[in-house]
This record gives C-alpha cells, structure tokens and sequence, in this order.
C-alpha cells in the first residue's frame, strides 16, 4: 500500500473518497466545516437532521456533492475530544478501513485535521493511520489454495497542515517499515508447525541477510551448541525429528565498536508439552508458540527497512517439543550451557529451557541491553488477558523504557515484581535449580528462572502469551505484537544515542 501525505484545501481534492470528521454532538471539524461552506450547507443539514452524531467511529457515506471535487465523501464519528483514546482512535481507523473494504475503493484521503487522538502529536497520529490500516488489510492465505483478492488500496492519502507534513512523511517512512515487520511477524505466527520449523525460521532469517547489507546471519545447528555446552536447548528438541537452531542475525546500522541491542526470542514451533502432553483441545494454537522468535524476525525487518544508527542482534532459540522415547522425560537433569544444572520437574516448560542458553550465548556480544520475548506462560493470559505483555526486569530504567515504547505505540506492557521472595520456589533437591516453580506465580517464577542466566548485562523479559494470538473467531491468528513496542524501543534508543553523539560533537 502507497501512503502519501496531502496538502491543500480539502474540497478540491482529487480522491475516490476525502474523509472528514464530525465530532460529537455533530459538531464540524475544520475540513467538515470546508466541505459544508463548498457545499452550501450540505453537511450542516445531515447533521441537524440527525443523520450523523459525531459519535466513536460512527460513519455516514455519501456521493459526490456539489461544490467539492472528491468522488465521495466519508463521515466520520470522531466522539468527545477528551474521550480519543488509543482505543477509540483505532476504532475510528477500524470504521474508516471497514468502508474502503466493503467498496473495494482504490484510493482514500482521511482530513482528520489532527483530531483523531487526544494528543497534539501528527508523526504519532500519522504512523497509528498507516499501521493500523495496513493491520486491517491483512491477509493471510499461504496455505490456501484459493489466493485472497490482491487487493490493495493503491493510493492511502493523509491531508496534514503544510507546517506539519514533513513530521507525517517521518512517520509514514517508519509506519510502513513497522507494519511490514507485523505482516511478517503474522505470516510465521499463522504458518502451522508442520512448514514453520526451526529450519524454516533460520531460512527466513538467511533470506533476510540476503536482502540487506546491513544485515548478516549465523545459523548454529545441534552440533555447534553440543559444542558450546547448551545441554538445556538441545534437551527440548530430543523428542523431534526437527533438528533445533540457534539463529543468530546481526542488523549493523552503527559504528562496529557501539554496543548492540539484543532481542532474544522463544522459537518453539510447536509446542505439544512433551511428555507432559498437553490436553488435545486447542492444541493446534501452540503452532504461535514461536511467535516471540516471529517478533524477533518482524523487528529485525523493521528496523533494516528504517536504517536506524545503532548495532541490534536478534536471537531465536528454536525447537519443537514433541514426545517420543527420545524425549526428555520429567525428572530428567541438564546442564545447561552456564553450567548451571536443571531438573526438568514439567517438560511443557520447555521456553525457559531453550531460552536460557541463548541468553548465556549473548553474553559474547557485550551487549547495553538484552530483552527475551516469549509466550512463556499460561498464568500471563490469567493476569493480563491479551491486554498487555508481562514486563519482568529488576532494571527499573529499561522498565521505564520499555513501558514508555509500549505506550507511545500503543503495544502495552505491565509490569509485574521479580522479587527474591519468589526465587526459592525454583529450588530443586537433585539440581541446581528446578524447571518449574511450587505453586503460583507461574509468569514470576519463569522469569525468576531465567534471571539465573542473566546476570552479566541489563536484561528484560517479556511475557507476550496473551497478545501475541488471537483465540478463535473470524479474528483467530497471529497479531504482529509486539513489533510496534520493540520497533519503537529501538528507535528511542537510536534517538538517544544521536542525541549522545551530538553532545559529544559539540563538547569538543
Ligand atoms: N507455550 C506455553 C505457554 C502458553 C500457554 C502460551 C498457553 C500461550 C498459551 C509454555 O511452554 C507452557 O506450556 N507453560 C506452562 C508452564 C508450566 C508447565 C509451569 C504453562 O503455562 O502452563
Ligand atoms: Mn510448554
Ligand atoms: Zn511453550
């Protein structure tokens, strides 16, 4: 899809369909109230006729009128100007993309005059547009045989204020580059198990190597982790007949001696618990239970396509946890590439067991930050619902940091403690440490086994069980969160570490 932003006078706009706002109690806004004057009073008599309210997403089509070039326009419910939350502003997104499917338009103009958010911010109102309408045209069909409609608007146009335009093609430049890493990140997510495999991930990250110099990748097969000593990934992927991997893919967008960025993510492509096997209804949903690793990829994507000026690494612990009488069988003891032993008390907590040898692995890159993202745990569904990522960290800067990204993009965390209190629940009479905890807690006590691995750098884990799918429904499959919150993570550091060098620059 081709965003572009617009300027000029809203009534003599050449477009399939110009969108305009009315707010509530049928109030105009600005480029309404254009329309309205062009028209000799048109939209002022729909409204005192109460055929539109100015309600959340409420809309109202009508044919070319008098006055004003557009083929259509589109009325839109823009609700109480207190009342345009990130909620209601993806509702009103949501209506305006509804028309434009069920016409099949080729083309649209949106002329919101910045009232779609409570917020005075056009690059964050801008890239909600594009990202969200391009969520909204998602669809998923490799797996069919019957191709969906390549149907894209060829034209999505933004009308913006000339002193504010060249902050919308900003935002555009990264809303595209964000939207595309979700398609990508959904694309895996929906992939079933039996294509996406550990194998198949690593192919995608090669694929994304090949695409851009920035970008370079390192696939370690069983063998290389037999020889770095990750007894704990490779006891996860015994009952398969999928080889694992550990994918390793380098974005170099800073200097060679800048510390990177690490994102670490969960890759299981299938997830039947092992020899804890899970219970048969909905089994076939844990085909997303790689979709932190999917994250990891669409971010990767994402921050390639955005060029941004920092060194990010990407890593995907990747296996498929099947029983077999290869398997690893509860009771059985690891050791894991720290050194560390584990007694495996539940082999259907088997995320933990890939991640913290990738986690040991990344030490090797000195890294400023590490973030794990995963969907480790049914209890975060419980907390959370889909809401919300678990955020665990015992850094109370990258926590701010991380919650702040989830905000501005509107891909949320919470934060929930990782206090010592619930350590000892990981307490194991014949290892050092158990794979599961005693009783509760279940999203604490899977981040507290991970804090054993993590101790040499600042690190952060994310919890994305309950917002990475959608159970069910018309809607069922993946979502692309959180590409939006680690996309913008990055790029707020990217902007810290200019506004660093510049401090530098002038200081000599
Ligand atoms: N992949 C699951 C967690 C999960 C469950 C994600 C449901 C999405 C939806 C994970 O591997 C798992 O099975 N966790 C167990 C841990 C337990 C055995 C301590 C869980 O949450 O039940
Ligand atoms: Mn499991
Ligand atoms: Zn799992």
């Amino acid at each position: 899809m081709d965003f572009e932003i617009v300027n000029g006078s809203v009534v003599s706009l050449e477009t399939e369909c110009l969108v305009i706002g009315i707010e509530a109690d049928a109030q105009l806004s600005p480029s309404a109230a254009a329309v309205d004057q062009a028209s000799h009073g048109f939209i002022s008599a729909l409204t005192a006729a109460g055929d539109i309210k100015g309600k959340t997403a409420e809309t109202l089509l009508l044919q070319k009128i008098d006055g004003v070039t557009a083929k259509r326009i589109l009325l839109v419910g823009l609700g109480k100007a207190d009342e345009r939350h990130d909620r209601n502003q993806k509702k009103i997104i949501k209506a305006i993309l509804a028309t434009v499917k069920s016409l099949s338009l080729t083309g649209i103009t949106v002329a919101l005059d910045g009232l779609i958010s409570e917020q005075d911010d056009t690059y964050r109102q801008v890239r909600q547009i594009a990202q969200v309408a391009t969520a909204e045209l998602y669809q998923y069909d490799q797996t069919k045989s019957k191709k969906a409609d390549p149907y894209v608007i060829a034209r999505f146009e933004i009308h913006l204020a000339d002193d504010v335009t060249e902050e919308g093609e900003g935002a555009l430049v990264d809303a595209t580059a964000i939207a595309n890493g979700m398609n990508v990140a959904r694309d895996l997510g929906n992939l079933p198990g039996n294509v996406c495999t550990p194998s198949y991930l690593a192919q995608q990250a090669i694929e994304l190597a090949n695409q851009y110099d920035s970008v370079t990748c390192e696939i370690l097969d069983e063998d290389a982790m037999e020889q770095l000593g990750m007894g704990s990934l490779l006891s996860v992927g015994r009952g398969s007949v999928e080889p694992s991997r550990l994918i390793v893919v380098k974005y170099n967008g800073g200097d060679a001696d800048m510390q990177p960025h690490v994102l670490v993510g969960k890759g299981i492509t299938f997830d039947t618990g092992g020899i804890s096997l899970k219970p048969g209804a909905k089994m076939d949903e844990m085909k997303y239970d790689m979709c932190g690793a999917a994250s990891v990829m669409g971010t990767m994507n994402a921050v390639a396509e955005m060029e941004l000026p920092i060194n990010i690494i990407g890593v995907i612990a990747s296996a498929e946890n099947m029983p077999s009488s290869n398997a690893t069988k509860p009771g059985d003891i690891v050791t894991s590439m720290s050194g560390q032993t584990i007694e495996i008390l539940n082999t259907d907590a088997e995320g933990r067991l890939v991640l913290c040898d990738a986690l040991s692995y990344v030490e090797r890159f000195n890294p400023k930050t590490v973030v794990d993202i995963a969907t480790l745990t049914g209890a975060c569904i419980v907390a959370l619902g889909n809401v919300a990522s678990g955020l665990l960290t015992n850094d109370d800067e990258l926590a701010a940091e991380l919650t702040l990204a989830g905000d501005y993009a509107d891909d949320r965390t919470w934060r929930l403690p990782l206090w010592d209190d619930y350590q000892e629940q990981l307490d194991s009479n014949f290892a050092d440490i158990a794979n599961i905890g005693t009783g509760g807690a279940g999203t604490i006590t899977a981040a507290c086994f991970l804090s054993r691995f993590t101790k040499a750098y600042r690190w952060a884990h994310l919890d994305i069980a309950g917002i990475a799918w959608n159970s069910g429904g018309k809607e069922k499959g993946a979502t692309g969160r959180c590409v939006p919150l680690l996309s913008q993570y990055l790029l707020n550091q990217a902007a810290e570490e200019v506004a660093d060098d510049d401090e530098h620059d002038h200081a000599h």
